[in-house]
């Protein structure tokens, strides 16, 4: 169902269950998610009326879709008033001590330039409690891996779009992850050729898979 005047993303709307069910599996029914570039909240919305154990912290560069954001997730006690994040600021302008059980953020990395995979990443290391995950959902080239014609098609219209933007190597983000002090710890093939990324704070890893 889609609030009367709110934007809205068709693709949030298929996406958001799969993630959901993943969510679940990695999150106990109480804990604490910031979520980065909640674009039209419907993620927020979708996963705090399934949980209302999980407080979800919603954040925005975009400092005109909070209201929507804040419209969609009304009524919802687990989801706290949206931020503004634009993940390239660092440091975060978030509470110092507060850290987050995870940190989720999907569909950012090829809508953006590289270096905000650099910034996610040191991000989401200093707000993640010690055994805190951070998943990453999208698109992603995986090398050894035939690439569908959907991610390759997806890739050439971004990059028409904006050079700097485009389908991001996995094993490039795994590597920015690893500088930033975190580990890919699990991999989910997720519906439509996109990928459920969790990464954990190495001292606390288990096998790096990437
Ligand atoms: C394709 S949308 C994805 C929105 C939502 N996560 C989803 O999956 O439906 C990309 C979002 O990333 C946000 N974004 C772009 N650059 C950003 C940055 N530097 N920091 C935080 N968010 C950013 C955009 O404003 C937009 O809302």
């Amino acid at each position: 169902m889609n609030p009367a005047g709110l934007p809205h993303s068709p693709a949030a709307e298929r996406n958001r269950e799969p993630i959901l069910q993943v969510l679940c599996g990695l999150l106990p029914p109480a804990a604490s998610v910031l979520e980065v570039a909640s674009g039209t909240g419907q993620h927020a919305a979708h996963f705090a009326a399934a949980q209302p154990g999980w407080t979800w912290q919603p954040t925005e560069a975009e400092a005109a879709a909070l209201p929507a954001i804040a419209a969609r997730c009304a009524g919802l006690t687990g989801v706290r008033p949206p931020l503004p994040l634009d993940v390239m600021l660092q440091p975060w302008p978030l509470p110092k001590a507060e850290v987050f059980d995870a940190v989720f953020c999907a569909n950012l990395l090829h809508i953006a330039p590289w270096p905000t995979c650099t910034a996610l990443m040191a991000g989401a290391a200093r707000q993640l409690a010690p055994r805190g995950a951070l998943v990453v959902y999208g698109p992603f080239f995986v090398d050894g891996e035939t690439p569908s014609p959907g991610n390759l098609a997806f890739d050439a219209d971004l990059r028409s779009r904006d050079p700097a933007w485009g389908l991001r190597r996995l094993a490039k983000v795994a590597d920015e992850a690893r500088r930033a002090g975190l580990a890919l710890v699990q991999r989910f093939d997720m519906p439509a050729n996109n990928l459920m990324l969790v990464f954990r704070l190495r001292q606390n890893r288990g096998e790096q898979i990437g």
